[in-house]
This record gives structure tokens, sequence and C-alpha cells, in this order.
């Protein structure tokens, strides 16, 4: 779906497919270079890296493995709380392999952050992130996040993956849902 297809539904466009298209290519090249004559293990976070990990990998010069894990972490609505629950484990043994967690969006980081230390947790070579999008709050936690495709403001944000509600993943780009939508 276009993004002026639920223009009634949005305040402002943040993010154009291709201007999406763009970035993972310059992400894809640094990981590339990173990863040179290793084996990589992407790690999707259902359901919203679903568009990112698939343009991702499709832009990797290089053979890499994905595998998928669904979190959900307590709490309802816009706010996450940061005591997360396993919906659905790896299917990949992961000791001493290098994983690169593909996230959509880092806002508080409390998900990713205890994601990381749990992957670490079973031996684990390497444990990086890349997500496209980044939010201001998540320089409150500590969580270092290897490649940030852009940096966001504070708004709740739609398409791409992300949604409200389960809508709107399936946008081409990303935009600011409008307050009438949510309250
Ligand atoms: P965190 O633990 O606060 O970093 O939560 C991150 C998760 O919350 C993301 O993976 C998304 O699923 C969801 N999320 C955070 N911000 C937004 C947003 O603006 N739109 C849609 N989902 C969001
Ligand atoms: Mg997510």
């Amino acid at each position: 779906m276009q993004l002026d297809e639920v223009a009634d539904d949005t305040t402002e466009v943040l993010l154009t497919q291709e201007q999406i298209r763009e970035k993972l290519a310059e992400l894809a090249r640094q990981i590339e270079q990173d990863y040179a004559g290793e084996k990589l293990l992407l790690v999707g976070v259902l359901k919203g890296a679903v568009m990112v990990m698939a343009d991702l990998a499709r832009e990797l010069r290089m053979h890499v493995e994905m595998d998928w894990m669904a979190v959900s972490s307590y709490g309802s609505g816009t706010q996450s709380s940061g005591v997360v629950r396993i919906l659905k484990d790896l299917d990949t043994d992961i000791v001493d392999r290098r994983v690169l967690i593909v996230e959509d969006i880092i806002d508080s980081g409390l998900t990713l952050s205890w994601l990381r230390e749990n992957l670490v947790s079973r031996g684990a070579k390497s444990v990086e992130i890349v997500a496209l999008l980044r939010k201001p709050d998540a320089a409150k936690v500590d969580v270092d996040v290897r490649y940030v495709g852009f940096e966001i403001p504070n708004k709740f944000v739609v398409g791409y993956g992300l949604d409200y509600a389960e809508k709107y993943r399936n946008l081409r780009g990303v935009a600011v849902l409008a307050p009438h939508v949510y309250e």
C-alpha cells in the first residue's frame, strides 16, 4: 500500500520507499565489510522486522542465514515495559555463531537490550544489532546498536512493518500516525 492511500490517517511522511531502499543499501555495504569471510546469522524480530529483513537480506552480497524470534514485551498500547516473553524461539543453535539482530525500531530499547543479553547467554560469538529506526528515548538505556538507519522524532510511526493495532504494516514507507486514529 502506498502512503498516500492512508493520507487521512497520517500527519507526516517520514520516509519514502526509495529513502529506505537507499539506506538499507548503505547499511548492507557496511555489514558486508564487517562480516567479510564470516558466516552470519540474521535474526529478525517478528513481526515488525519482516520488511527490513526481506529488503536488507536481499541487498547483501554475501551468504546469510535467516532465523526469527517473536517476543512480547508486557505492557499495553504504545508503551513498552522491558519485561519480555519469548513467543517463538530460534530454530538455530547459536553457540559460537555471529548473530545480527534485525529490528524495525528502537524506542525505549528495553526489548532489544533484553534480547541481546538472552542471545549472548546462549554462547553466541557476537551479537550485534541493526535497526532501521531509532527514537531519542533509546539513549536512556545503554544499548549499543551497531547499525542504525534513521534517527526519528519521538512520535508514533507506522508502515514498513510497523503497526498500530496490526494495521499499516504493509505501507511502503513510514509515516507519523495521526492522533485521531488512536485517541
Ligand atoms: P522498545 O522496547 O521500547 O524499544 O520497543 C520497541 C518495539 O515497540 C518495537 O519493536 C515496535 O514493535 C514497538 N514500537 C516502538 N515504537 C513504535 C512506533 O512508533 N510505531 C510502532 N511500533 C513501535
Ligand atoms: Mg519490533
